[in-house]
């Protein structure tokens, strides 16, 4: 499998949202676009039940996984894992502000501490075949020049990581949310074309505010891949056109949205019946008829009857028919 090749278009991972259903999901609408994991946590996978964490359908596939950590040993065990259960990618996060991961001394404020990421990265690979890939910003607090990203991408590239994805804005590690540090420290993506420019022979997948197709396909011509993160999320059918129009290749898309609904619902249908409660899957399909007429009674079905016990496939149906989808 060529990854390079699906990673022209990647969804972001996130927290909440991309567990195996939403993926499951999206992969009905594009065969080619890589899929990635919500972070897991390096002490969350070697101390709790790495089944849950790991668990997915190989339909999800080409899938990646986000690891968290600064301990290149357990970062090392867990990524082997990942490989051993299918997983086509590791990818560090070098990139998120939260307190909690702070506190664990990883995610974005890994930006000054590159050793510690080279030798992550290094241990890694040492012990898996897949790529071992880096998630990062393009600085944090008032370490936000050219000279600091640069250094710490050619750090972790002479490391042997030759891969990285840039969310094309800094983070506020103090003061700042994260929600707010996903809004507020501007977009810069000439810092993400420069890297591409200076160091042509890395792989580098720009990410951070993308929200149409045609910008992805204007943002290829200046870096190897885009990652969108909350666009597919909020509007799952941005992904309907992404197989023709990035990949170059047939569309799996079903033709409408209420035909990409019954596509899932055979899915929902085995969940259920393994016992999974159906809101954990219908909290993502919120989005899918935003702007039709009865989206909004769509979505107060959803988020009023699928939490209650009992509820079953008859509520997506009745969803899904107060919408009217025009053909
Ligand atoms: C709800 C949510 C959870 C996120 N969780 C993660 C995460 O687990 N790991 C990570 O590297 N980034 C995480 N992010 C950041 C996204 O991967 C992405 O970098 C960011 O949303 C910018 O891309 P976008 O503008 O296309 O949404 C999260 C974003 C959101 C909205």
């Amino acid at each position: 499998m060529d990854l390079n090749f699906n990673r022209r278009l990647s969804v972001a991972p996130m927290l909440d949202y991309t567990d195996r259903h939403e993926r499951y999901f999206l992969r009905l609408l594009s065969r080619h676009t890589l899929l990635y994991s919500e972070m897991i946590t390096a002490n969350a996978l070697l101390h709790a039940d790495p089944h849950r964490f790991l668990r997915h359908d190989t339909f999800e596939h080409p899938l990646a996984i986000q690891l968290g950590g600064s301990d290149p040993k357990m970062l090392a065990t867990c990524a082997k894992m990942a490989e051993d259960t299918g997983f086509c990618e590791v990818n560090l996060n070098c990139g998120c502000p939260s307190d909690r991961v702070q506190s664990g001394a990883f995610g974005a404020c890994l930006m000054k501490e590159k050793q510690c990421v080279g030798e992550c990265v290094s241990a890694m690979q040492a012990v898996v075949k897949i790529p071992v890939t880096v998630k990062t910003r393009i600085g944090i607090d008032h370490d936000d020049s050219w000279e600091f990203f640069f250094d710490f991408v050619k750090y972790v590239a002479d490391a042997g990581c030759d891969t990285f994805i840039i969310h094309a804005r800094k983070a506020w590690l103090k003061g700042l949310s994260p929600k707010e540090n996903r809004e507020k420290p501007p977009l810069n993506y000439d810092f993400v074309y420069r890297l591409k420019k200076e160091m042509p022979h890395l792989n580098i997948s720009l990410n951070g505010g993308v929200r149409t197709m045609d910008l992805v396909e204007s943002l290829l011509t200046q870096v190897d891949g885009v990652m969108v993160g909350r666009e597919p999320y909020e509007n799952p059918w941005f992904l309907a056109d992404a197989d023709v129009r990035i990949f170059g290749m047939p569309s799996v898309a079903p033709p409408t949205r209420k035909a990409l609904l019954e596509c899932f619902l055979p899915y929902m249908e085995r969940e259920l019946a393994a016992g999974c409660p159906l809101n954990i899957m219908t909290r993502h399909l919120f989005g899918l008829f935003n702007g039709f007429a009865g989206a909004r009674r769509y979505r107060q079905i959803l988020s009023d009857e699928a939490p209650r016990t009992g509820s079953g496939i008859e509520t997506v149906k009745r969803a899904m028919d107060a919408v009217e989808e025009p053909l």
